[in-house]
């Protein structure tokens, strides 16, 4: 009996080198320790044995099962800790290895003109408010006191959608929309997106974008037009610019015109930019004509105002310098990366 627990010791020592999962390990402590193992076997046997052999078998059965207990635990710590340093290994990340670049977009030109256009009238006081580009003709024409004949609605102007829904022209209907909805104080800008029905050269495109402005209260004078605009001119184009209020028509201002600023670049002697003038244009504008601001229902009596309207490329082309408004839609990041 000795003999065979002897033997079960160095069979124990043989397999537990070799296991190398927990379940190999829990295998073998089934097989020697369980219920049915076989050391458990040998210790019941020992009942038969008389007293001197059962005191000598005895401490050596339990020897031998201490020893076993105390491999088995070695081994099943070992086998642990190997699986978690195989799961460190793989895991393990390399913090000096080099971060993956990321390529941060930039603002697109049109983006940053309108912001910084809307930054100066925020700064008056102004709000923005926006319309939809799909637009009715009477928010586009009628209610602007565009009547019927007039030339802006021939069809070779504008994307019709049916007789009575267009793509909207001009970003003007949102005063309409302001008028409708709002009662004065207004004070509001508008960006967008516009389309024409043009055919795109290097100064036109059948998609383009305005910044519209209105301002309605009670008093509101041609003073307070220019004042503003001559104000948004200099903050927009630098301290040094003038402005120049050219008569004009437009059908939903009376009195209407154009404001020139100043050539920035030659500051007024005549150079390429201003071809030569000393005088750019940069937008139209006027008093809000009594028959628009009636249709907002208000007292034309009683209430005044003035708008006004420019092109954002148009802004951003004499800003930038570029001389091809095509270059804004094309989306060439050898361009666009060029307004960080
Ligand atoms: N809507 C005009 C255009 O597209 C621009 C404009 C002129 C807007 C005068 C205005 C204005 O609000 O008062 O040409």
């Amino acid at each position: 009996m000795q003999a065979q627990l002897n033997r079960i010791l160095e069979e124990a020592k043989v397999q537990l080198q070799k296991a190398e999962q927990q379940s190999q390990l829990e295998e073998i402590r089934v097989k020697l320790l369980g219920k049915k193992g076989e050391l458990t076997q040998i210790l019941r046997g020992m009942g038969q044995l008389s007293p001197e052999e059962r005191k000598e078998t005895g401490a050596l059965a339990n020897r031998v099962r201490g020893e076993i207990e105390q491999m088995l635990s070695e081994k099943v710590e070992a086998v642990k800790n190997a699986a978690k340093a195989a799961r460190f290994k793989l895991e393990k990340v390399d913090v000096t290895e080099p971060g993956k670049k990321v390529t941060l977009g930039v603002k697109h030109p049109l983006t940053i003109t309108m912001e910084e256009i809307s930054r100066v009238f925020m700064n008056m006081g102004f709000s923005i408010v926006e319309g939809p580009e799909v637009e009715t003709v009477f928010n586009n024409f009628d209610a602007l006191n565009a009547g019927p004949n007039h030339p802006a609605r021939d069809m070779t102007d504008t994307f019709y959608i049916t007789d009575d829904v267009l793509l909207r022209t001009q970003t003007s209907p949102v005063q309409v929309r302001t008028l409708m909805k709002q009662k004065p104080p207004i004070k509001v800008i508008s960006p967008g997106r516009c389309f024409r029905c043009d055919t795109p050269d290097a100064t036109h495109s059948p998609m383009f974008h305005q910044i519209e402005g209105l301002v309605v209260d009670e008093g509101i004078t041609m003073a307070d037009l220019k004042g503003t605009l001559d104000s948004f001119a200099k903050q927009l184009f630098g301290p040094e610019t003038r402005t120049k209020f050219r008569p004009h028509h437009f059908p939903f201002t009376e009195p209407s015109a154009e404001v020139d600023v100043s050539c920035f670049k030659c500051g007024g002697k005549g150079c390429k930019v201003c071809k030569g003038s000393g005088w750019i244009e940069i937008l139209g504008c006027g008093m809000v004509h009594p028959n628009v601001l009636k249709v907002g229902g208000l007292d034309t009596e009683k209430y005044t105002g003035f708008a006004f309207g420019m092109g954002v490329e148009r802004v951003a082309m004499l800003k930038y310098g570029v001389d091809d408004i095509r270059l804004f839609y094309e989306n060439d990041m050898r361009f666009i990366n060029q307004f960080k």
